[in-house]
């Protein structure tokens, strides 16, 4: 930050003061370092302002025209850099005045009139938050669509499905990689619906009892984007439940990248072999030449901790403040720009690193039935002629037991062996059972045979993971467009 600070600093509140603050409260104080980001929010607040003003007859129609070509000027300074906050602008909102009255002299006090600091920033962390979400949807779905991509290669790859971490049931590995697409498309949702509850201006509500200048809170509302202007404007400065929400819904999204990293370390695990990582998204070691390493996966995993923690920091901060605005809310910052600092930083690492890993689909369908993982099918054909499930369950567990002490896998059996452990196996279908349909042991036990005949709604038969990825499309189609302001 520039310090030309040389001259007499700028403060919004000096008149009542004799001597100037202090070193320790002037450093614990400043906020510019951080809140500077919110510039360009500071200053659509501002023009809208203006424009109220002026309909209030407190600015004539050449002040407003000066004041508005002041802030475009300011605005495009920022974006050049040529103005800077300096350390003695105690936050943003004193750097654009200053920058103002640089410009204007003692016209550029004439804005802040009518509003105060309290509605002000809680204004420009929402718009603030609004834009950026925005921001991360367009990331999330860009992540989706990698995931589904993938899963459109990879519907009739048999893959084996795990409870515990053990081997379970086949799966179609593209059912596994869409539940993940599930689990972002509801963090989606999640922040759609956030933004309709954010989606309230606090401006107007100035300090904390609204003004009594003849503003017009509705319309600035609507000039910024808004639906409404806060009906209460004590609630309006104090309220940070938009904040704390967010940062909810950025936690989800990292517990939900942090599973996603998790199963991606253990598929490219020497065990595993289920993918190879793209070079572009995998690291090696300094040591062991031979090492290619998951870091993107594993900072995701990593950094979802502190996603969470930064919900926790507002949560706490938040707690127990009377109304209506206290400083200790300038504390609502920095863990909401990580959260969004985070997930932009992440989202399109994990997005690249799932677009071009390559799936291994020969060691995925070999793995796919080990672990006497169509046991379940076994005992359902069992069921399906007749057999009560209790009994089934039980003669397919001794068949594994005789699999495993003759070390010998379910499709080795003969059928004098699986008669040997259970008549069942082997017998007709119980009487008035048509059994015309039904499979033989041998079919039951290849896996797309297990897969296939998982074919009702919400099941891993390829058909219906086919059906699963175009309804997807659209959903994430939808979010695309919401992101891009299109709906
Ligand atoms: N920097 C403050 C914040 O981030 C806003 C200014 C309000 N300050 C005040 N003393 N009323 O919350």
């Amino acid at each position: 930050m520039a310090d030309n600070s040389g001259g007499k600093p700028l403060r919004l509140w000096g008149g009542r003061f004799e001597g100037g603050p202090s070193d320790a409260l002037q450093r614990l104080s400043v906020s510019v370092q951080f809140d500077w980001r919110l510039a360009p929010y500071d200053l659509l607040g501002s023009r809208a302002h203006a424009r109220v003003l002026h309909r209030a007859g407190l600015l004539t129609d050449d002040e407003l025209r000066r004041m508005l070509e002041a802030l475009d000027d300011l605005e495009q300074a920022c974006k050049t850099g040529e103005f800077r906050p300096t350390v003695a602008d105690e936050d943003v909102h004193t750097a654009l005045e200053r920058g103002l009255l640089e410009r204007l002299g003692s016209l550029g006090g004439k804005l802040r009139a009518g509003r105060s600091r309290n509605d002000q920033i809680a204004t420009d962390l929402r718009l603030y938050l609004r834009d950026h979400v925005r921001r991360i949807v367009s990331r999330i779905v860009e992540l989706e669509t990698a995931l589904m991509n993938q899963a459109e290669q990879h519907a009739d790859t048999a893959a084996p499905g795990m409870t515990h971490l053990q081997h379970a049931q086949p799966v179609s590995f593209g059912h596994q990689l869409l539940a993940h697409v599930h689990a972002f498309a509801r963090d989606v949702d999640r922040l759609r619906d956030w933004d309709r509850r954010a989606a309230i201006s606090p401006l107007g509500s100035g300090a904390l009892a609204g003004s009594s200048l003849p503003l017009d809170p509705q319309a600035v509302a609507k000039e910024l984007g808004f639906t409404a202007a806060a009906p209460n404007s004590m609630d309006a400065v104090a309220d940070r439940d938009f904040a704390a929400e967010f940062l909810f819904c950025a936690a989800m999204i990292g517990v939900h990248l942090s599973r996603l990293g998790e199963e991606i370390v253990l598929w490219a695990s020497q065990e595993f072999r289920w993918i190879e990582m793209d070079d572009a998204y995998s690291t090696g070691s300094s040591i062991m030449p031979q090492k290619k390493n998951p870091d993107v996966a594993e900072l995701a995993r990593g950094k979802s901790g502190r996603l969470i923690g930064n919900l926790m920091s507002l949560l706490t901060t938040l707690k127990g403040l009377p109304l209506t605005y206290n400083r200790d809310l300038q504390e609502d910052k920095e863990p909401v720009f990580d959260a969004v600092d985070t997930l932009l930083l992440v989202l399109p690492a994990m997005a690249g690193l799932i677009a071009t890993m390559r799936v291994n689909t020969a060691r995925l369908e070999q793995s796919a039935p080990e672990g006497f993982a169509l046991a379940t099918d076994l005992a359902e054909l069992l069921v399906r002629k007749g057999v009560p499930f209790r009994e089934a369950h039980e003669a397919v567990g001794h068949l594994v037991v005789y699999c495993q002490v003759n070390d010998k896998d379910f499709a080795d059996l003969t059928g004098e062996e699986l008669a040997k452990v259970s008549p069942h196996f082997t017998s007709a279908p119980a009487a008035g059972v048509d059994g015309t349909d039904l499979p033989g042991v041998r079919e039951v036990l290849s896996v797309p045979g297990a897969l296939a005949a998982r074919k009702a709604y919400g099941g891993t038969a390829p058909d219906r993971v086919r059906e699963q990825l175009a309804a997807l499309r659209e959903v994430v189609d939808a979010q695309a467009a919401w992101a891009n302001g299109n709906a």
